[in-house]
């Protein structure tokens, strides 16, 4: 008789188990737990200075849990090396864009593109963002809704599973808001994952809702030089 193998539910994507972030010596978020499953989303709310920034760019490896763990199909992100790998698996979008003012709006997108090894998809990330009759204008001259826009075809134009978007909708008229959850949409039809973080409404079919507390300041003493 043939032997039947069991298998479990697949390990989730990317599972955060009593996460704990510290910032300028203080715990700015702690104790929080969430999966994130192929085609998921996660809605990350909080007031003002309640670490939601802070958050994903510990999601994004460049801030390390202060404690919990962090899980990626399975393994544990802590082992030796495993960042480096998980690293290119993921997207952040924040408020520092990183545009090029001297180059035009395609080498922003291009240039990015080529130095992650890909080809062929600039065009067609600035036509999907509403850029493309603004290809070769020098970036400097972009208004601030346009520079999201900039930064969100630069996302499309490499494709990596996890979108980590910090508040992605500031500076975008309402055709820019509707682009924007059109793509998340699209993203996670095909398996990506966005994780958003946000002080306005967004479109977010069946998201997990993550709310973090306010923060209560802790005293400390600052000494002359602390801020040099
Ligand atoms: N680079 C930094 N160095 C030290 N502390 C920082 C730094 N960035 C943020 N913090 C601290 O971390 C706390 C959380 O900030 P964070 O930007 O993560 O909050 P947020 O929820 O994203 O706020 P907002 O809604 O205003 O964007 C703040 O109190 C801030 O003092
Ligand atoms: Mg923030």
């Amino acid at each position: 008789m043939a032997t039947r193998i069991r298998r479990g539910p697949p390990a989730p994507w990317l599972l955060g188990s009593g996460l704990a972030c510290m910032r300028n010596e203080q715990v700015i978020v702690r104790d929080v737990n969430f999966t994130v499953h192929r085609g998921s989303a996660v809605l990350l709310t909080g007031p003002n200075a309640s670490g939601k920034s802070s958050f994903l760019r510990l999601l994004c490896g460049f801030l390390k849990p202060s404690a919990g763990r962090l899980f990626w199909d399975g393994n544990d992100l802590s082992q030796p090396g495993l960042y480096d790998l998980y690293r290119p698996q993921v997207h952040l979008i924040a408020a520092k864009d990183a545009i090029k003012k001297a180059m035009t709006v395609y080498e922003n997108v291009h240039f990015w593109e080529v130095l992650e090894g890909g080809e062929g998809r600039t065009q067609w990330a600035l036509d999907r963002m509403g850029l493309g009759p603004f290809a070769q204008e020098q970036a400097v001259v972009l208004s601030m809704g346009q520079r999201k826009r900039l930064q969100l075809a630069r996302m499309l134009a490499v494709p990596r599973p996890l979108w980590l978007l910090d508040e992605p909708s500031v500076g975008l008229d309402v055709e820019g808001v509707e682009i924007l959850e059109e793509i998340m949409a699209e993203h996670r039809s095909k398996g990506g994952m966005v994780f958003v973080a946000t002080h306005v409404p967004i479109k977010l079919k069946d998201a997990m809702h993550l709310r973090l507390p306010p923060r209560t300041p802790q005293f400390r003493q600052y000494n002359a030089g602390d801020f040099v």
